[in-house]
């Protein structure tokens, strides 16, 4: 039975929430101060903690601290005064799983409790995940040899499971709409719909009324009551593609939807439940956006409560070949030949940089394809702009082929080379932080310092 602290100096308020929890069938163990809260989290076990935020001496926020330092695997969800959204976010920024704004409602509280449970849960179940997965079968339709690729899948297997909203994060054609198809196909909503809306294609006078329907009457033209894409998708996944282009005022309407799990028709009263599982996708940093203006902090917090991140196919060679590999079995069938690939065009399509990524491979696959003679795919059969980019790379010295990049080098130099490259890696993947690439690395800070290049230090 998962295990939740409770903490609130206001007795009616922990009492109310006692109450409720307990009748979820979850063991609860009240603190009424910060102090109370402290000592209970070092004498014993939670799965939860979920905690008021305004108390004192000891906070909401110096708990949620002590909480993500000391133990990771709990979960913490805050409670906070309506109108503190600034605070709310300054929570989740550090770590907290949501927010809760009191009063709150008895359904978000249990669902609110319920997802933060079952995300920490699959994590924790899924702690050994990245050995069995060595071993593993990849999943279905994605090709992932690279590391890059290998964690995004890890992350699926974990959150699939869930109903956790989940961000997506990649340039053009690095596979988000592959990702979000396969979350829905390993959840436990696979038989129901998979709603896929792309933001950037709906004109923002439309989008409200898209997505959320309206009433006879709400406007000129609106003949009859109309559902709207939020209310179809229900008890299924709906992905939202390419968020960042959503209007402002629809995003607010998106945070409700997110926070009461209710929609309302444009122009109508009435609310109605919807159950659904939201996946977002953006090609644009949203916190840029966010900086601009242009995008809700609070609903980027509401959304990336889980996030993933797909690397660019430049940044996975690994995965090139074997990315050639599916795509011509994919456009040739199980049992043909597939074509073979010479030098010339392999050494190109290596040192080509993939601004398009696996879409522009798919492309560049299937112009080859259309050009090969006698099963061979040469030079020629590659679109002109790739040939073309990859030689003005090499007459300019910004290419330098992978073999003639350590041509003539020491077995140390090649290695300290290679190491580097790894480290460098790390970093980028842990987003610049040199703490948790040094972690994950398993060296120390001071080592990671000691192994990279002078100007890479800071
Ligand atoms: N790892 C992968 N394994 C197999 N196929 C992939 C992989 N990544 C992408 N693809 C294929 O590449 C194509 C582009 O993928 P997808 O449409 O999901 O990308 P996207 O990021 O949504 O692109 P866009 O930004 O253009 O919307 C699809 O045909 C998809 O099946
Ligand atoms: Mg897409």
């Amino acid at each position: 039975m998962p295990r939740i602290l409770i903490v609130d100096d206001e007795p009616t308020i922990l009492n109310l929430l006692n109450k409720i929890l307990v009748g979820q069938n979850y063991e609860v163990i009240p603190a009424s101060s910060g102090e109370k809260a402290i000592e209970l989290l070092e004498t014993e076990k939670f799965d939860l903690m979920i905690s008021d935020i305004n108390m004192a001496p000891i906070d909401g926020m110096e708990l949620l601290h002590k909480a993500t330092s000391s133990y990771p695997d709990m979960g913490v969800i805050i409670l906070t005064a309506y109108g503190t959204v600034a605070t709310a976010v300054e929570a989740m920024k550090q770590g907290a799983f949501d927010y809760i704004t009191k009063p709150f409602k008895l359904d978000e509280l249990v669902l609110t409790t319920r997802r933060a449970l079952e995300y920490y849960n699959a994590i924790s179940e899924n702690k050994d995940l990245k050995a069995r997965l060595e071993h593993k079968e990849h999943l279905e339709g994605i090709v992932a040899e690279s590391p890059g690729m290998r964690k995004v899948c890890d992350m699926i297997e974990r959150v699939a499971p869930t109903t956790t909203t989940v961000l997506v994060y990649g340039e053009s054609g690095t596979g988000k709409e592959l990702i979000a198809r396969a979350l829905h196909r390993y959840s436990p909503r696979k038989d129901e719909t998979f709603m896929a809306i792309n933001c950037a294609a709906l004109p923002a006078p439309l989008m409200e009324s898209e997505l959320f329907g309206y009433v006879k009457g709400a406007f000129t033209g609106a003949n009859a009551t109309k559902q709207g894409l939020f209310e179809t998708a229900h008890s299924g996944t709906l992905f939202l593609d390419e968020i960042g282009s959503m209007p402002l005022e629809v995003q607010s309407k998106l945070l409700r939807v997110l926070q009461d799990k209710q929609i309302r028709k444009v122009g109508g009263s009435d609310h109605t439940e919807v159950d659904l599982r939201i996946i977002a996708a953006t090609n644009e940093k949203l916190e840029t956006l966010i900086e601009q203006g242009r995008f809700r902090e609070d609903l980027y917090y509401r959304l990336s409560v889980i996030s993933i991140d797909i690397p660019p196919l430049r940044k996975r060679p690994e995965d090139l070949l074997p990315l050639i590999d599916y795509i011509l079995r994919r456009e040739l069938g199980p049992d043909a030949d597939l074509p073979s690939i010479d030098h010339e065009a392999q050494s190109i399509l290596d040192n080509y940089n993939w601004p398009g990524n696996v879409r522009e491979l798919e492309n560049a696959i299937q112009h080859a394809l259309t050009f090969a003679r006698q099963g061979m795919i040469t030079k020629d059969t590659l679109p002109a702009k790739i040939v073309g980019t990859v030689e003005e790379g090499i007459r300019s010295g910004i290419i330098t082929s992978r073999h003639d990049r350590f041509k003539g080098k020491s077995l140390k130099a090649f290695l300290h080379e290679r190491e580097r490259e790894f480290l460098q890696r790390t970093i980028e993947d842990m987003h610049g932080d040199k703490e948790k690439a040094a972690n994950e690395l398993g060296i120390s800070l001071a080592t990671l310092y000691r192994k990279l290049p002078p100007k890479e230090k800071n």
